[in-house]
Order: C-alpha cells, then structure tokens, then sequence
C-alpha cells in the first residue's frame, strides 16, 4: 500500500492569470477536508530554492479565505525560476545557469511535503513533468490567459482577458469612429490567437490576425480601404503579439537568455506604420499587455478554478501523478502532464469560430 498522503505544497509559476487564487482555495479546503497540512510555496519553484527567505508558508482555512474574486497570486509567481535552468551570474558579469532539480527535491523530502500540485502554464508545467521524471510526485493545473495548453477544453484566465480585451476594443470604436482612424490593437497570445479571435470577433473587429494564419500586409490594407469605401470610415485591426506575416517571423522585445524567456512585442506598431503609409489614413496602435493577466476573474473563471482545484487535490489523494487536470465535456479528468505539454493547443484555421469571423466579413489578412 502506498504511503498515506500527510503534508502536500501547491504552487504558482510563469506569469499570473486571472483565477489562481480560486485555485489555491479550492485546492487548500479540500485538502483540509482531507485533513493534510497544507504548505504554499512562493514565487514559482524559487521558494523551495531560496530558503533564506519566506520561501514556504503554511496555507490554512483562514490564509485562503476571501480570495476567490482576486486577481494575481497570493503565492506570488515568477517566469524565471525553472530549477533546471538556474541563471547565475559569473564573475565579470556573464549569466550562465545550473542544474538546481536534485537541491528542490532534496528540499521538498526535507520539507516532509508528500505531494505537489502545481498550477502552471506550458513552461510550469514541462518543468513539473521533469520533477515527476525525477520522483516528485505532483498533480498539474492548466494555468494560462493564453488558452494554449493542449489536452484541456480551456484554461482559466483566459475567459477573464477575453472580457478584459473586448471591453477595450469596445472603448477603442468611439474614437476610431469620431476621428475617422484605423487602430492596431496588439493583444497576448504567444503562439496562439484565442484572445484576438475571441476578443476580435466579439468586439466586432475588422481585421484579425493571428499566429495560425500568416498574413498579407496588402491584405490588410485592402480590407480597410474597402470599409472607407463603404462609408465605414474607420477600422479595427486586432493582432495576437505572436502574429507574423507569410514568411516573416513574430516580433521580439527582448531574445531568451539563460533562465529567462524571450519578450514578444511590437508587430501591433509594425502593422500600423505600414498601413498608415500603405494607405494614407491616420492610424493609432496600441499594446493592451498585462491588463489582460489582471483583475478579478469573471464568475466563469472562478468556477472553472474552483473546479481545477478541487479536482487537483482529489486526484493527489487518488494517487494520479504525474497528470494534469483537464476539463472536457464529462467533466475534470486526469491526463498525462507529459501529453499535455508534448504539443499547444493552436486556433484551428478551418474551424468553425474562423468560419464564422470570415462569415461576418472580418479579414485575416490572408
Ligand atoms: O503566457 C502568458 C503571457 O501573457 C503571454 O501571452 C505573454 O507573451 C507573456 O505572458 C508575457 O509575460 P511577461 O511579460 O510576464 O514575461
């Protein structure tokens, strides 16, 4: 027989969504029920590495109540604690990185902590996934405003930053329409375009480009001289940050270093030059960023979340490692972390939400 489950840690990693706290909430009073003690683990992994630090806290009933409605994380989160790529800085001042995994593990025994669940996105829960190749036993939650991790219907956060991105693109059409402009609006979505699709066709854009569809400048442009032309003397153009033309590549702010991800960034301000000169019509862009990873989650999120939680410590107490919580149609199920991370879910360009952009006469630029 296995060993009965006493102590178990959750933590948050990569960059916060809407609904982690309902997680956490869910997660810690269910385990409560279980009658386990409960530790958080702040920022990501790090705090299992900085232990100089309030690296682990004791999460009870009263840490977790009033939290459901919260934005960010009360764990706190980072996108540079991958324990397996440390960064460090050398002498001299070159960053380089190490192998910390065994130092986490020997830490987490240390702890007494029997099982880990870890709410993450794709790089949170990869690195989960190696720690249960390693023999850390933990149950993974689809983290991500983004909607990109495969093996589940929808993350939570996402539906928060659809809300939060149409209300934008809403505000945005009073003065595109007044001043008679065309606006560029870069929304999130590294490798996928939910949020613009989403958002876009929600908001009722004109044009909407995204990394599943390559696009055509002149495309574009063509689709907004066709709503001048129709008296429509304004457009909105929606693009997701990994957007990139045919044969071009995404926009980047920053390249990945050693512990740190690469910055995507600016193809909103690229389209919008190239539109105001293709065309002549005075164009606006703007980046709407981290508004959609904030603010408190809508009731679908926290219910979602509160699903995803609950579900994470049942599955613990079931013994399902080395899973993810995923919902489908039936409900919350387990999958394999490692089928879950092994592809992104990508916006399917023949499908049926495409369609029906392309049937309301929103342009792709393709
Ligand atoms: O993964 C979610 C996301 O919102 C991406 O769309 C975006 O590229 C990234 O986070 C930005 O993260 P940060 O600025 O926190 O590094």
């Amino acid at each position: 027989m296995e060993d009965p489950i006493r102590k178990i840690a959750i933590t948050t990693g990569g960059g916060d969504a809407p609904g982690l706290n309902a997680v956490i909430r869910a997660a810690v009073i269910t385990a409560l029920n279980l009658e386990w003690e409960v530790c958080g683990i702040r920022r990501g992994y790090s705090g299992l590495l900085d232990e100089d630090t309030d690296g682990i806290e004791r999460l009870d009933r009263r840490a977790v109540r009033g939290i459901t409605h919260l934005g960010g994380t009360i764990l706190g989160t980072t996108n540079r604690g991958n324990p397996f790529d440390w960064p460090v800085e050398r002498p001299g001042g070159t960053v380089t990185s190490v192998d910390r995994s065994d130092e986490l593990l020997a830490n987490f025994r240390r702890h007494g902590l029997d099982a880990l669940i870890a709410i993450g996105g794709d790089g949170s829960l990869y690195i989960a996934n190696r720690l249960y190749q390693k023999g850390l036993p933990v149950v993974g939650v689809p983290k991500t405003i983004d909607n990109d991790l495969a093996c589940t219907e929808v993350t939570f956060g996402f539906h928060t930053a659809v809300e939060t991105a149409t209300e934008a693109l809403d505000k945005l059409h009073s003065t595109a329409e007044s001043h008679e402009r065309v606006f560029v609006v870069e929304l999130m979505g590294r490798h996928t375009g939910w949020i613009a699709l989403y958002a876009g066709i929600s908001a009722t854009a004109d044009v909407i480009l995204i990394p599943e569809i390559p696009f055509e400048i002149e495309k574009v442009c063509e689709k907004v001289e066709v709503r001048y032309a129709s008296g429509a003397r304004f457009a909105i153009i929606v693009a997701a940050e990994g957007a990139a033309p045919k044969g071009g590549a995404p926009v980047y702010r920053e390249h990945a270093g050693p512990g740190r991800n690469a910055r995507l960034g600016g193809i909103g301000e690229w389209i919008a030059r190239e539109v105001a000169e293709r065309t002549g019509h005075e164009v606006r862009s703007l980046i709407l960023g981290h508004l959609q990873r904030g603010g408190q989650p809508t009731a679908y999120d926290r219910l979602l979340a509160l699903r995803f939680g609950a579900a994470a410590a049942r599955f613990v107490a079931e013994g399902r490692f080395g899973t993810m919580v995923a919902l489908d149609s039936t409900g919350m199920r387990a999958v394999p972390l490692a089928e879950a991370i092994s592809q992104i879910k990508r916006v399917p360009p023949a499908g049926e939400i495409v369609r029906t952009a392309r049937d309301l006469r929103i342009s792709f630029g393709d």
